[in-house]
């Protein structure tokens, strides 16, 4: 079995073929109509969404199959009482591939160890979001040809925003890139994946103002402020509407600045901006269901791939991040990457203080 919980799970190669697939399915729809007959994805929304589910479903339905799930675990028998583990075993045993999001980091990661099907990750908690990545990197293809020697900034939630986290890791690995961080001290971008950068040898800056930074940009990747990720509304009524794109900041930009957001948006790019040719996300959030018709077909494709277990050390500790999984679901096996002399919770990558 082959999941995808973070495209680290892929190798390039892997990931360059699906975003080659996207773009012949895109190219010739028809060819594909067939290619997942009888075959039947679960979907199991535990938080709201519109682009993943609906097109990872549509996704199948397009390859021939079909799809069955719950958009909400009130409907389902979580609400008695039920755990991720049990759920799992059970909706594996349906189904042929699980698309799980979760509001929990390391909910994906979890499913996987008692799933007796594939798991895709369809966004954990503020954590990863490795299918919006692979739409992400079909957008840039078109856009740009390659992967390559960018500037990048990423602007406002980059410490929930999980796309954020996914398209950084993944934009790492193609050289030349540079991040600018565009966003407050209290949101800014995790210490593991500015550790994750330099460790690489890749370079980043941080900066408040994306005004100043829009200029030097070839790809400009709007976030909006994750309202659920927040313990009080105080706390997010002080970090609303400061980062705005408007058509006065767009006059800054160079003419050939891809313009993109995972959506949903609030109200972080105003809406004439829509009608500037350099604005994709709406393209971006179209080609989600090529992403997906091409890792799914991607997952099937893949022989002899062994089953998964946790590869770190079952250290007799907790994981200090309260949004963990393994605070939540307490038969989970704590595991631990050693790195540095410190300690990685393999689930949701915080450092283990
Ligand atoms: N980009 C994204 O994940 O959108 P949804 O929350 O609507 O799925």
């Amino acid at each position: 079995m082959k999941h995808l919980i973070d495209l680290d799970d892929f190798s390039l190669e892997d990931i360059d073929s699906i975003i080659k697939k996207a773009i012949e399915i895109k190219t010739n729809p028809s060819k594909f109509q067939e290619k997942m007959k009888g075959k039947i994805i679960g979907t199991l929304f535990y938080e709201p969404s519109t682009r993943t589910q609906i097109s990872f479903q549509t996704a199948m339905l397009r390859l021939g199959g079909q799809f069955v799930g719950f958009d909400n675990p009130i409907n389902s028998s979580v609400a008695k009482g039920e755990n991720l583990k049990d759920t799992i075993k059970i909706i594996s045993g349906y189904t042929d591939i699980i698309a799980i999001r979760h509001p929990i980091e390391g909910a994906a990661k979890a499913a996987s160890l008692f799933s007796s099907c594939p798991i895709i990750n369809a966004g954990d908690g503020g954590h990863l979001h490795p299918t919006q990545t692979l739409t992400d990197l079909v957008t840039l293809k078109e856009q740009k040809g390659n992967f390559e020697n960018l500037t990048i900034g990423l602007c406002g939630d980059l410490k929930f925003g999980r796309t954020v986290h996914s398209f950084v890791k993944m934009m790492l690995k193609y050289k030349g890139n540079k991040f600018i961080f565009i966003s407050t001290k209290e949101l800014s971008v995790p210490e593991y994946l500015k550790n994750m950068i330099v460790k690489l040898g890749g370079e980043y800056e941080e900066c408040s103002s994306l005004e100043k930074s829009i200029g030097n940009l070839d790809v400009l990747y709007m976030t909006r402020i994750q309202k659920e990720r927040f313990c009080s509304g105080e706390e997010y009524d002080a970090q609303k509407d400061i980062f705005k794109l408007d058509c006065g900041k767009m006059k800054l930009a160079r003419k050939s600045l891809v313009v993109m957001h995972p959506l949903p948006r609030v109200d972080e790019i105003e809406g004439c901006v829509d009608d500037d040719p350099r604005a994709f996300y709406f393209k971006q959030a179209a080609n989600g269901i090529y992403a997906r018709m091409a890792l799914i077909l991607h997952i099937f494709s893949q022989q002899n791939c062994k089953n998964v277990s946790v590869k770190g050390q079952k250290l007799n500790m907790s994981c200090s991040n309260k949004r963990c999984i393994t605070n939540t679901e307490k038969y989970l096996p704590k595991s631990f990457l050693k790195s540095n002399n410190e300690y990685i919770c393999e689930y949701c990558d915080s450092r283990v203080k």
